[in-house]
């Protein structure tokens, strides 16, 4: 392949030098204790542990996580917030989907450091008044396959 026939722009190797600079930034900086997000601390006992506040489903959660934990398995694991889905885990097929600050990201391949002070919906916080109205055009025309998927196509859309 030629330098003039490679595509240009962003790729999946630039995309994921980008999160490994991001990681380590978010690692010196609680490792120096200094630019950290609001309200986050380092723990003497473990220099990667980091508490920070957000508001998931419209309930403020105080959490103390390990700062290189994503955004996708603090809900999951740490929350037992089960519904955005890990699939691919590499930010490849939206299962992960989730709204923070009422924009859609992929839970997957953000960290859940940069939740701290920002608004995050999942899949469950959608419908807490009734079925949202995305969720019910999904079941009006049987959008399910396997199902595995659909709260990331919900948030998504
Ligand atoms: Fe596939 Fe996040 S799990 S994009």
């Amino acid at each position: 392949m030629t330098d003039a026939s490679r595509p240009t722009g962003p790729n999946r190797r630039s995309v994921l030098k980008g999160g490994a600079a991001g990681t380590a930034a978010i690692g010196l900086a609680a490792h120096a204790g200094a630019q950290q997000p609001e309200g986050a601390k380092a723990n003497p006992a473990d220099q990667h542990r980091l508490q920070l506040t957000t508001t998931i489903n419209g309930e403020q959660r105080r959490l103390d996580i390990d700062a290189r934990q994503t955004l996708l398995d603090t809900l999951r694991h740490d929350l037992q917030l089960t519904g955005s889905k890990k699939g691919c885990d590499h930010g490849q097929c939206g299962a992960c989907t989730v709204l923070m600050d009422g924009e859609r990201v992929l839970s997957c391949l953000t960290l859940a450091a940069q939740a701290n002070g920002r608004e995050i919906i999942t899949i469950e916080g959608l419908g807490a008044d009734g079925l949202h109205p995305m969720q019910q055009a999904f079941i009006d025309n049987d959008a399910f396959q396997c199902g595995y998927c659909t709260p990331g196509q919900i948030m998504s859309a």
